[in-house]
């Protein structure tokens, strides 16, 4: 399968870094093929509701790294969302990008497994009902089937991580796709 990776965290060596990575060496150890788009290291223009991307042919007015993601999400057969918790939701970087769906979302409808991984540094799972609620309805609304979803919780650097089950977790929804 084509495992498409998108994250959303600023942070090169942050936690949900660390969870892309164990999830990325999980979907490879089972043989899948991963590519990876860092959406808070791209140039993604936040949608405009505009609407020429549904009345003109020539897409989306804003030409810029979406143009590099879209072919990759044309190809995935699964697609993860890897983002740290901002403000009970994902980042505004990832959200900017999935925004950008809404121009080829008849030609994403289907035919895709999908998965979220979130960080946060609650201790409840407050701050994963928003994200979790969003995906589950953004997956129901594109009918991407829901393979599992990943909150590490009170977890505000990568070095929280140790001593939990989340990067074995993260590896295991990788492994498991
Ligand atoms: C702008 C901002 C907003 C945040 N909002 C929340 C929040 O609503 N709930 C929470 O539990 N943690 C929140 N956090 C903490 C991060 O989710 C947490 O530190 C996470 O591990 C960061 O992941 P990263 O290193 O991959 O970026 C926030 C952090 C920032 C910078």
């Amino acid at each position: 399968m084509k495992v498409l990776v998108i994250t959303g965290s600023p942070h090169k060596n942050g936690t949900t870094a660390a969870l892309a990575e164990q999830f990325i060496a999980g979907a490879k150890a089972a043989g899948h093929e991963v590519t990876r788009f860092d959406a808070a290291f791209k140039q993604v223009h936040p949608c405009i509701a505009c609407e020429k991307c549904h009345t003109a042919d020539a897409g989306c007015v804003f030409k810029d790294d979406m143009e590099e993601l879209n072919p990759l999400l044309f190809a995935a057969d699964a697609v993860a969302f890897v983002s740290p918790v901002y403000y009970y939701t994902v980042s505004a970087q990832i959200k900017a990008a999935i925004d950008r769906f809404y121009a080829n979302d008849a030609a994403l409808y289907k035919g895709k497994k999908a998965v979220l991984i979130t960080a946060m540094t609650d201790d409840t799972m407050e701050s994963a009902e928003g994200p979790n609620a969003t995906f589950k309805g953004m997956f129901d609304f594109l009918e991407w089937e829901n393979s599992g979803i990943l909150n590490a919780a009170a977890c505000s650097t990568a070095a929280d991580l140790e001593n939990t089950e989340y990067p074995k977790m993260a590896y295991e929804m990788g492994k498991s796709l």
